[in-house]
């Protein structure tokens, strides 16, 4: 296989804010997972110092909060100032304790160096109290809710310059869930008062690649948008815990640039493509795992729809072929800089998160290594590239049906503030070596950053460490040369550096 790069030929910029990520008052994600007090690993401020550092490793860009489906019935004001208390969060099922609030998230974020980019309650909130979150935030020292930050002990304004109506209204499975025409008005609405209190916000809005749901979320707020939001969980195992095999993921592989195509085409058709991007602002290969706890059943017990939920902190299920679908995504959104301008892997800490705690550390699991990879080491400036002879493989879809789809997935890039290029390289191939000869225009050395891990199945865990960063050094570049790419590796391949 040959790959052809024109290192003029340039498709964008990509924004650091595609290697987002997202973190919800959900199982162990903000309590007993980022927020710790008492723990000898937390800060003075409750915040665990090695989650810290390990977000800032992967220069965390910009992270959401505070859900997801919790933020739904969620009532900001419940979680500032003095007089907080513990109320039953309907979505989840389990008590919020309201000790993690707006000035946690914000403080939280400073220390990490992200923006914030908060989730407003569209479920069974107002336009009004939305608008209020927004003046409590951001405005100076007018009104009410500003004053009320002040007296918190926060005399500036926080700036918050991303803003989302709502999550994933569409849904039954949402608390205060909204029909299509519904949800067009009250985005509207919503907008137009977010954006009367502070006009240098950026607004996204909930919606999915559904056609009618977002012409009419469009006709309605696109002048006040300036995202439209998506998610997606390609292996929807909410119910039942059944994860698919490595094959089954490869199969996955080719759908991570349907959803963007469809909603790139409508906001193409309806001529907003120069005002409106993507964010993909919850995205994970796989579902979170919590059976029955949108179901109203009679007689359906804790056990049946809060405990399962432990299982998805079970590092063992977080393998390799989390990492190779982790790299094949991000290299979609590469490609699609020029729509996709945010994207927030969900979770970052617990549950299918990145990043595992424990009372004594935590467990950077392979898909960590995978941010490490592209933040660090790939470059800012997409190029168009082509690959001759692309192999492909064939696999079995979690359907039981066979695929084809590409042996390699591949991003091209070079750094806007540096000379050299750095090639994004994921051989999907199980039990065998690929290589790869690159066709570029370029001197120097060349090197290659990996995680490949022993076999498909190897993960982290405590005191086990199968899938992290390596490096070899593979000698002067000469045009047309040839680089070796391992069964199921996630390779940078830099050039000129
Ligand atoms: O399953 C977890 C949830 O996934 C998030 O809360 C929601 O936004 C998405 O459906």
């Amino acid at each position: 296989m040959r790959l052809y790069i024109n290192g003029k030929r340039k498709i964008g910029t990509r924004d650091i804010m595609i290697y987002g990520h997202f973190i919800e008052h959900f199982h162990r994600q903000i309590y007993g997972g980022v927020y710790d007090p008492g723990n000898p690993l937390s800060d003075e401020d409750g915040l665990r110092k090695d989650v810290l550092e390990a977000m800032r490793r992967i220069k965390v860009p910009v992270l959401r909060w505070p859900g997801g489906c919790f933020v739904s019935s969620y009532h900001w004001k419940d979680a500032v100032g003095e007089n907080r208390k513990p109320l039953f969060d309907k979505a989840w099922r389990v008590e919020e304790p309201n000790t993690f609030g707006t000035d946690e998230y914000i403080r939280m974020c400073r220390k990490i160096g992200c923006e914030p980019y908060i989730c407003t309650n569209a479920g069974t909130g107002t336009a009004e109290e939305m608008s209020d979150w927004v003046e409590y935030c951001n405005l100076e020292s007018e009104g009410q809710y500003a004053k009320w930050r002040i007296a918190n002990g926060h005399p500036k304004p926080y700036k918050v310059k991303y803003w989302s109506v709502g999550n994933e209204n569409y849904g039954f499975w949402e608390i205060g869930a909204k029909s299509a025409e519904e949800w067009g008005r009250l985005v509207a609405e919503s907008s137009k008062m977010i954006k009367h209190v502070d006009p240098e916000t950026e607004l996204t809005a909930a919606a999915l690649t559904d056609l009618n749901w977002n012409i009419n979320l469009l006709d309605h707020s696109a002048q006040f948008l300036d995202w439209i939001s998506i998610h997606e969980y390609w292996d929807g195992i909410n119910q039942t815990n059944d994860y698919a095999d490595y094959e089954a993921v490869m199969a996955y592989t080719n759908r991570t640039e349907h959803s963007i195509a469809e909603v790139r085409g409508l906001i193409t058709a309806m001529k907003l493509e120069k005002k409106i991007k993507i964010a993909f602002d919850e995205w994970n290969l796989r579902g979170w795992y919590h059976p029955n706890v949108h179901t109203i059943e009679q007689g359906r017990t804790k056990e049946e729809y809060l405990y399962p939920r432990d299982k998805n902190d079970d590092n063992s299920k977080y393998t390799m072929a989390d990492a190779v679908f982790t790299a094949c995504f991000l290299n979609a959104l590469n490609r699609n800089c020029d729509i996709v301008g945010m994207a927030n892997f969900a979770p970052i800490v617990n549950t299918r998160g990145c990043i595992f705690t424990h009372k004594d550390g935590i467990v950077l699991r392979s898909t960590y290594y995978v941010f490490d990879l592209y933040v660090n080491y790939l470059g800012d400036v997409v190029l168009d590239s082509w690959c001759a002879g692309m192999e492909s493989i064939r696999v079995r879809n979690k359907a039981g049906d066979l695929e084809e789809t590409d042996t390699l997935d591949i991003a091209a890039t070079s750094f806007s503030d540096r000379a050299g290029y750095a090639v994004a390289a994921v051989n999907k191939c199980a039990d065998q070596e690929k290589e790869l000869e690159i066709d570029l225009e370029a001197s120097g050395d060349i090197r290659i950053y990996y995680i490949s891990g022993r076999s498909t199945e190897s993960y982290n865990d405590v005191g086990r460490e199968e899938a992290a960063i390596q490096c070899e050094e593979l000698g002067k570049y000469v045009p047309g040369m040839k680089v070796t790419l391992k069964p199921h590796m996630v390779g940078i391949i830099q050039i000129g550096m």
